[in-house]
């Protein structure tokens, strides 16, 4: 299956991020002929040290807000495309503030998608599963395209928002888009006020691991390097207008991959805190990526749950002076909402 679509000047947003800096890191290793330029506004989420150290030549770094209407249409304006990773990406944040994220994803979503109208730039537009809501533990259904969209969190009600922006404007305007929904990430770079980075660092730093609720909330685990092949297979083979789910069979609850971190790190099983439990806590997720699979002939290589996760807690053991300031603050912030 060839490309249909071979683009030379890309714009990633978010890509100071987890998960767009481990995209711009694959696109630059992986597609030689492309040129990124990250814009990106440098949030607490955002470490300009994810993407320090590659080609000056081939990665641009602009500082800046995707809200900041005159900036994003003089880049759109010289690009081929853009995907679009950022926002803001926490639900334990949304819950404390929500401003931010209404702002950032419905606001940030309006502002590119107008710039990408009026240039003719084709658009992908990074989404969550947490646009469908949570399925129950015994459910034996799986999150699919077709899936209505019940989103539980201002988090997901945001990313749930700017996805119907972006339908809207395939529908009415013509943009050339594509959605994709992709399951939890997990991989180097990822801040640690997620699950598994937090957890990994307590242990690192003397502390305990911390659990919410009674554990047995599913999540579908997805190596980063994994969303990045399916991104790039959607935005260079996607069909303009369609939403493609991404997945990789990782389904696990939080107390099994809590304790796999554990045993990783060898720390006890029981060598952790239950804490309060996230209000309005998303039961399970869980992805059928079926249509990518079959109409595109993407697979996921990273699917070695044990290996990926050692992987990630040797490079958290070695990238200390990465994840050491913001550790404090974030674990404040948590104290302080008893989690
Ligand atoms: P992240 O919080 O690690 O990174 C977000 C990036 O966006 C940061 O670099 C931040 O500085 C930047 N940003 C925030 N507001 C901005 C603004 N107004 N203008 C410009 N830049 C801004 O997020 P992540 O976990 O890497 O998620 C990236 C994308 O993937 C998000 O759209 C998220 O919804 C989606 N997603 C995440 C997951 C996951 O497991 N983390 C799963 C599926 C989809
Ligand atoms: P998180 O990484 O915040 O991702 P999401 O909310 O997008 O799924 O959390 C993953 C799961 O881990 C979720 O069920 C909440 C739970 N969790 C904990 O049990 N302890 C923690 O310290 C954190 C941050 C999350």
């Amino acid at each position: 299956m060839g490309e249909t679509f071979e683009p030379k000047r890309i714009i990633v947003t978010g890509g100071c991020g987890f998960i767009g800096s481990n995209f711009v890191h694959f696109v630059v290793r992986e597609h030689p002929e492309v040129h990124v330029t990250v814009l990106d506004k440098l949030t607490y989420a955002g470490n300009p040290e994810n993407i320090a150290g590659l080609p000056a030549d081939r990665v641009e770094l602009v500082v800046g807000d995707i809200c900041d209407a005159g900036l994003v249409d003089r880049l759109v304006a010289d690009a081929d495309a853009v995907v679009h990773y950022a926002a803001e990406s926490h639900n334990d944040n949304s819950i404390a503030d929500p401003a931010p994220f209404v702002r950032t994803n419905v606001t940030g979503t309006f502002t590119l998608i107008e710039a990408c109208r009026r240039h003719g730039v084709r658009y992908h537009h990074v989404s969550t599963d947490e646009v469908y809501g949570d399925l129950a533990l015994d459910d034996p259904a799986r999150f699919t395209e077709e899936t209505p969209y019940r989103p539980s969190s201002p988090y997901s009600s945001t990313k749930a928002a700017s996805d119907m922006l972006v339908r809207a404007w395939v529908r009415t305007y013509g943009l050339a888009a594509t959605i994709s929904n992709c399951s939890n990430n997990y991989g180097p770079y990822q801040h640690v006020e997620k699950f598994i980075p937090r957890q990994i660092t307590n242990i690192l730093d003397g502390g305990r691991p911390k659990l919410y609720g009674d554990g047995k909330n599913v999540r579908d685990w997805i190596h980063t390097e994994d969303h990045s092949s399916a991104v790039w297979t959607i935005l260079t083979r996607g069909l303009v207008g369609e939403t493609y789910l991404i997945g990789a069979d990782g389904e696990r609850s939080n107390i099994d991959v809590l304790r796999a971190i554990l045993r990783a790190m060898g720390r006890p099983e029981d060598d952790f805190d239950w804490v309060r439990d996230r209000p309005g806590h998303d039961r399970r997720y869980a992805i059928d990526s079926t249509k990518l699979r079959r109409e595109l002939g993407w697979m996921p290589a990273h699917t070695d749950f044990d290996q990926g996760l050692a992987a990630t807690i040797a490079w958290y053991r070695d990238h200390e002076s990465w994840w050491r300031p913001a550790k404090e603050a974030t674990e404040q912030k948590y104290a302080a909402q008893g989690q």
